[in-house]
């Protein structure tokens, strides 16, 4: 890894950043439990196990002072009602922040904190979202079309605790219904895990 100062491009279309340390690809098997109408998501699943986002991480060591950046992909698709998204995690070192620059598409990001207050914010193409420390964050893509492009930065020290959100949800999801887009209170939220048992 290197210490001397680097650059590297973003190409549009595409997004895939020129340098790449880690590529991740999620499916639907990896979001288990996590969409509402399980009905809906086990007869997809039984169909394909579709990929629901992509992510192109640049590494940086995991230490204080250091930043780590990437791209998120999050493609269109619903399962029921439900868009696409992302796992959703809180960062495990909990105090601390992560700032989003929306590069392609439409969607939101869904937050909440350990205490219960939730936000979800809007992110269409310019905007810049600022996730503040102790803030869960999930992404949500609510184009019929396009992808949800984001780029990301946060203090490399900051894992993920991705358990909290797969244990017991997240407190709104978003859904499309004959009246449009809906930001609504999860039915499934903090209920026992939705076991396939
Ligand atoms: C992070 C960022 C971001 C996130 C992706 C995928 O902390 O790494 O929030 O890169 O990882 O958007 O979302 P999940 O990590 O929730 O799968
Ligand atoms: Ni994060």
């Amino acid at each position: 890894m290197q210490n001397q100062p680097f650059s590297l491009m973003i190409p549009y279309p595409g997004f895939r950043p020129s340098h790449v340390d880690n590529h991740i690809v999620r499916h639907l098997s990896d979001l288990e439990g996590q969409f509402s109408n399980q009905d809906a998501y086990k007869q997809m699943l039984e169909k394909k196990d579709v990929v629901l986002y992509e992510v192109y991480e640049i590494k940086r060591p995991e230490i204080a002072g250091e930043i780590l950046m990437g791209i998120s992909i999050v493609h269109p698709g619903k399962v029921g009602d439900e868009f696409f998204m992302t796992k959703g995690h809180f960062h495990t070192i909990l105090d601390t922040a992560e700032m989003y620059y929306c590069l392609h598409g439409e969607g939101f990001m869904v937050m909440e904190t350990p205490e219960g207050e939730s936000a979800v914010e809007p992110l269409a193409p310019g905007k810049v979202l600022y996730v503040p420390p102790r803030w869960a964050h999930r992404s949500v893509c609510s184009s019929r079309q396009e992808d949800l492009v984001t780029f990301f930065a946060y203090p490399a020290n900051a894992g993920h605790n991705y358990g909290t959100i797969e244990d017991k949800g997240i407190r709104k999801i978003i859904i499309e219904r004959d009246k449009g887009i809906e930001i609504k209170d999860s039915p499934h939220f903090n209920e026992k895990p939705i076991s396939n048992e």
